[in-house]
């Protein structure tokens, strides 16, 4: 049996989830959520996402990074030239897999016919961005958790959902 993947993400209601290559906004709830919940993990990620994450390996995190570059793996660093690839690369090691984007990488991994979770931290505001979350509300969910959040400048809802 493959591994369950887990996609992990947050974005706007417009599907927001990046400008110029960073975060679009600075939650510190989900950012705490999204270290605590990848320590320990095997995370799968690409290039772009690699080169604004230098700390990707620390906290026990086995990263996979998916890039035509070869030269960027090192002793802690792993590197695919796909998903198909680094998901192959996925099963060798412990840990489960978390998804960690960009745009490509979470539009293929929510294209394949496989069991797995999406910890979605909805953000509900219409943000500006270039890097979009695939639309994933037409696929079949079933919702698992749900807690609510707030900060100064956002509202927030922690999902996690699940496909069979
Ligand atoms: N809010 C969130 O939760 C969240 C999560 C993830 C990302 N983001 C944001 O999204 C932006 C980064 O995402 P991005 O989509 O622009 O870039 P990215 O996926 O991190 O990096 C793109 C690069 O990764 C490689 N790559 C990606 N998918 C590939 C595939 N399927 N097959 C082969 N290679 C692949 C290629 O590298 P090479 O050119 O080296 O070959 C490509 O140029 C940032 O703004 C980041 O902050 C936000």
């Amino acid at each position: 049996m493959p591994k369950l993947l887990h996609l992990i993400v947050a974005c706007a209601e417009n599907r927001v989830m990046g400008r110029g290559g960073r975060l679009p906004w600075r939650i510190p709830e989900d950012t705490t959520f999204f270290h605590d919940q990848t320590a320990g993990q095997i995370v799968v990620l690409g290039r772009v996402c690699y080169e604004t994450w230098p700390r990707v390996a620390l906290d026990g995190r086995r990263p996979i990074v998916i890039t035509r570059n070869r030269s960027l793996a090192n002793d802690r660093v792993r590197v695919a030239a796909s998903l198909a690839d680094a998901l192959t690369i996925a099963e060798t090691l412990p840990g489960d897999i978390y998804i960690c984007g960009g745009a490509r990488i979470y539009a293929e991994t929510l294209a394949l016919d496989r069991p797995m979770r999406l910890h979605l931290t909805l953000v509900h505001a219409d943000v500006e961005g270039d890097t979009f979350f695939p639309e994933w509300r037409h696929l079949t969910w079933r919702e698992i958790t749900r807690r609510t959040g707030a900060d100064a400048n956002f509202r927030y809802t922690f999902f996690e959902l699940a496909r069979e």
